[in-house]
């Protein structure tokens, strides 16, 4: 079972954050951070809501992804469009799974909202089935939290 210093991560997210309120370099520092704390990850970054709607490949760490994911579509469009937690064990049994890397098993994507509205997702992969559990999803929850409202969003537009 993999097991991580949640309130390490939390420090030293919060400590990026006041260094840093661009979304562009905090980004792309959070998604290096978490790809190096999280163990059995194999891909962590953001996907962010476009002028058409669609959500668009944002800073990450792992293998290059798809780029472009309709609202809907696959695990990421499905947690922006419903603002829901996707917390998934094993990616073959996932309707409409879009595959960017085939040794990703399980994946947990974190959507991200400011006033109500989603601005994008937090997508974490490993390619160990089963890896993240409800912690690691109330955790993240929390962090990202702290994101959307610590971030100066209006300062990209994409
Ligand atoms: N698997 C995701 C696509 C993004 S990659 O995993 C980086 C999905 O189904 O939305």
């Amino acid at each position: 079972m993999v097991s991580t210093d949640y309130a390490l991560l939390r420090q030293q997210s919060r400590q990026m954050l006041e260094g840093e309120h661009h979304p562009l370099p905090a980004l792309a520092n959070q998604s290096a951070l978490l790809y190096a704390a999280l163990e059995d990850v194999n891909w962590a970054g953001f996907y962010l809501l476009g002028k058409d709607g669609s959500l668009l490949l944002g800073p990450f760490q792992g293998n290059p992804a798809c780029m472009r994911i309709p609202i809907g579509r696959g695990a990421c469009g499905r947690a922006a469009g419903e603002n829901v937690v996707q917390l998934v064990s094993d990616v073959s049994q996932y309707p409409g799974y879009i595959a960017c890397d085939s040794d990703t098993r399980s994946e947990l994507v974190i959507p991200l909202c400011r006033q109500g509205r989603p601005i994008g997702v937090l997508d974490l992969d490993s390619p160990v089935a089963g890896r993240f559990t409800e912690e690691d999803a109330e955790e993240l929850r929390r962090i990202m939290a702290e994101w959307e409202t610590g971030i100066a969003w209006d300062e990209w537009t994409l």
